[in-house]
């Protein structure tokens, strides 16, 4: 039996290279060799309350790049979280087994309450419990995910067990974080420190619906200096992330040709954009021109996340089945 693969990108605008590089690329990768679940996480978006219109136009955009990156809806599933309603109830069995204290812990709570401390919602604290309810749903045993989702793994295999022992049952596996590297990639944003990331601004993402004119637009205003002034003189932040995203869409001596030239003090930043921009462009012209071609194709995108739907049900409705049964939930009458 192939092992179960879960992992899901929340629905809170377009994807951009670090969703293709860190996620997407891997579930490609992945989708031949293990039985896959590729969600939309519509329900964890809600805890920064987009609106109706947006929350519909964003998980649309979610499926149309999912398939545009490669995912085959055939062989892989893909589905719109509220699409399953099976994980509201596996997530309200869960929170009876997640404490205050350790849900409080988590890095990626207290960094929320930090930056947005007027909207410290219950939805936000038990985020943890509804992604592990995500992956539990249909016994997921490798999550592709990026390295600040480790700790919501531990807590998933901490919920796992606990539900476990709590009922005397081998019910629920440990899922563990996946990646093709045993380094992860980074792929910082273009705004000079930091990960390339929707809430550092659209100027710091690149997005792989980016038309080739704004993809040079955005790479020539990166974050740069006034240049090297000795050899060899190690880069600052702003210059290394330039280099570390043409590591990733650039060939090995295009990388070393411009590393060069910078270790000798001779390198023209103008030029090194324009061809770290040429790079990127090339690099996701493939996923860019399906994304034009599906975006407006209602039919074939209603069938894939129909028949997504109707095998994600499946596979929750049995478990929420199980799970009923072992907690003791069941009619009178
Ligand atoms: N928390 C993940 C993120 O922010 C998204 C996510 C939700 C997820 N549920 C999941 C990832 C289940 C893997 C498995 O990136």
């Amino acid at each position: 039996m192939k092992e179960t693969v879960v992992s899901g990108i929340r629905s809170t605008g377009k994807l951009h290279l670090g969703n293709y590089y860190g996620a997407l690329s891997n579930f490609v990768k992945m989708q031949d060799e293990y039985n896959c679940f590729f969600f939309i996480a519509d329900l964890h978006s809600l805890t920064t309350h987009p609106t109706p219109g947006d929350l519909s136009r964003t998980v649309r955009e979610v499926v149309v790049e999912y398939l545009a990156a490669g995912i085959n809806p055939e062989t892989s599933t893909i589905y719109v979280q509220s699409d399953v309603p099976e994980v509201a109830e596996l997530y309200l069995y869960l929170n009876m087994n997640a404490y205050l204290g350790e849900l409080e812990r988590a890095t990626a709570f207290k960094d929320k309450v930090r930056s947005n401390p007027d909207n410290v919602n219950a939805g936000l604290l038990t985020y943890p419990v509804l992604m592990a309810s995500d992956i539990l749903l249909h016994h997921g045993t490798k999550v592709p995910v990026g390295k600040d989702q480790e700790q919501h793994l531990e807590m998933t295999r901490t919920f796992a067990n606990r539900f476990n022992r709590l009922y005397n049952v081998e019910y629920f596996q440990e899922a563990m974080a996946f990646s093709y590297s045993n380094k992860l990639v980074k792929i910082p944003g273009l705004d000079g420190n930091g990960k390339m990331g929707k809430s550092n601004g659209d100027a710091s993402c690149v997005y792989l619906s980016d038309a080739p004119e704004v993809i040079r637009k955005k790479v020539m205003r990166a974050v740069s200096d006034s240049g090297p002034t000795e050899m060899n003189q190690p880069k600052p932040e702003a210059i290394q992330n330039l280099f570390d995203l043409m590591k990733v869409v650039s060939t090995a001596d295009t990388l070393s040709h411009f590393e060069d030239l910078y270790n000798n003090c001779a390198i023209r930043y103008g030029d090194f954009k324009k061809q770290l921009a040429e790079d990127m462009i090339l690099a996701t012209e493939p996923v860019r021109s399906r994304i034009n071609d599906i975006t407006n194709d209602d039919e074939y995108l209603k069938k894939v996340v129909r028949l997504g739907a109707e095998k994600a049900s499946e596979s929750a409705r049995k478990t929420i089945q199980e799970v009923r049964e072992i907690i003791g939930i069941k009619r009178l009458f």
